[in-house]
């Protein structure tokens, strides 16, 4: 096989084989492929698509190009996985797998780096000094028996293929098609073992899925890929048009995180994380139904028990547990400038979209693969859609190292601000679970 045949043949909208695509998987983990082509396959396939087939042959040869963890032998309590598609300041995971742990079930949980405009959960540990998301796969199966929970990244162990295309399509303009984003979600989650998943689709300008209809397409698919592995998984969509909390930036969003194990942090952040904990814990046995799970959940946050699991996560994976309990200790950005409304009324918009953009201006973000990032800078809300604003209220805070950014940082975060004078309704949390 050749890859320039492949590109052409997907090119020209004709569907690929599983043999070509599991052909295609092992030669571009194994590094023959050059980058080069791989990034025109992904185009071709931005463009032209995957039926359900290909995009389960896609996923399982992602998922099959490292170990794929069989955590029934070794983990005694239930597991279950969680995985966003993406978003602008979308710190859940950090609060949920703490919770859930806390609760009875093991949170396994492959992440990812930053994508685009959106964040990723691995940047965010990566703001606590000494904290590894290097995870083998041996260590992965020891720390979920030993404290129920793990946040890994892929490693030369579980899903390699994955983050070799998921890096490279962040640069190349190939993140928002939904079965490169159906595939790279599930093949981490086939790759971690989970008995269960509960998957978290955004819909909302700062989403790779804008449209209600396209999340709604995204989350039957993976739900499909992962009960036609044998995984019990539900998906719950849930709104980013705008910001989740108030934090977007890596250390901003670590800290806000670890507000909200306090059992303090942003309303909307809070409840979003119980409700997605409610479904785990019910998918994993724990509770009843999603109801009495988020009851389970709050109790964790109320007794510290979750905030005590996050802890053990950040110690057992190398990070010093002393950022956990002091946060204000963790880096900051030197410079803060406070942008604030000019006009009465009420928030229209503060689209995601444009928050994320302006945060990844200011550095939180990349700009070419593997390439740096400042994990100090970003961009902390201060208004919810809805609010009503009277001039001079703060609208959001800029958190930057260099001053030379800030400009077109905040005139990209204005592009997506409305004040209107008739009264605004609040954007919902969540449209909709898809069993
Ligand atoms: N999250 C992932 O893991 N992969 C994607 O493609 C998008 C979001």
């Amino acid at each position: 096989m050749r890859t320039v045949d492949l590109i052409t043949k997907k090119r020209d909208g004709k569907e690929l084989s599983s043999a070509e695509i599991e052909w295609f998987v092992q030669q571009f983990t194994a590094g023959k492929i050059p980058d080069y082509q791989v990034a025109a396959l992904a185009m071709a396939l931005y463009f032209q698509g995957m039926n359900a087939h290909e995009t389960t042959a896609l996923t399982l040869a992602m998922a099959n190009s490292g170990e794929i963890l069989d955590l029934s032998s070794t983990v005694a309590i239930p597991t279950v996985d969680k995985h966003s598609t993406g978003g602008v300041g979308d710190k859940t995971t950090l609060v949920v797998a703490p919770i859930v742990s806390a609760c009875g079930a093991a949170v396994g949980k492959m992440s990812g780096r930053g994508l685009g405009h959106s964040g990723g959960t691995l940047d965010k540990l990566d703001a606590i000094p000494g904290f590894s998301s290097d995870v083998s796969s041996n260590q992965f199966r020891s720390q979920m028996r030993n404290i129920g929970i793990v946040l890994a990244g892929q490693s030369a162990d579980l899903a390699p293929a994955d983050g070799k295309l998921y890096a490279l399509r962040d640069v190349t303009g190939t993140i928002d098609s939904i079965p490169l984003i159906a595939s790279s979600i599930m093949s981490k989650k086939i790759a971690g073992g989970a008995q269960a998943i509960v998957l978290d689709v955004k819909t909302g300008n700062g989403a790779f899925t804008p449209t209600l209809e396209t999340a709604r397409r995204l989350a039957h698919l993976m739900v499909a890929i992962g009960n036609h592995t044998g995984r019990h998984t539900i998906a719950v969509i849930s709104d980013m048009n705008q910001t989740l909390g108030n934090a977007v930036g890596n250390v901003l969003e670590l800290a806000e995180a670890i507000d909200t194990l306090r059992d303090a942090g942003p309303p909307d952040l809070r409840s979003h994380c119980l409700l997605l904990a409610g479904q785990m814990l019910r998918l994993a046995g724990i509770a009843q139904d999603a109801a009495s799970g988020q009851l389970l959940a709050e109790e964790a946050l109320a007794n510290g028990s979750a905030l005590e699991k996050f802890r053990a996560l950040v110690t057992a994976q190398g990070g010093d547990g002393l950022y956990v309990d002091e946060p204000k200790k963790l880096s900051a950005a030197t410079i803060t400038k406070t942008v604030k409304a000019k006009d009465d009324g009420f928030l229209a918009r503060m689209d995601a979209i444009n928050i994320g953009k302006a945060a990844t201006m200011l550095g939180a973000g990349r700009e070419r693969k593997n390439g740096p990032i400042d994990l100090d800078v970003g961009i902390v809300v201060h208004q919810k859609v809805g609010a009503r604003i009277n001039r001079g209220d703060k609208l959001f805070t800029i958190h930057a190292n260099n001053s030379k950014n800030i400009k077109n940082a905040r005139a990209e975060a204005m592009a997506g601000i409305e004040i209107k004078t008739e009264k605004v309704f609040e954007l919902p949390l969540h449209h909709d679970v898809v069993e």
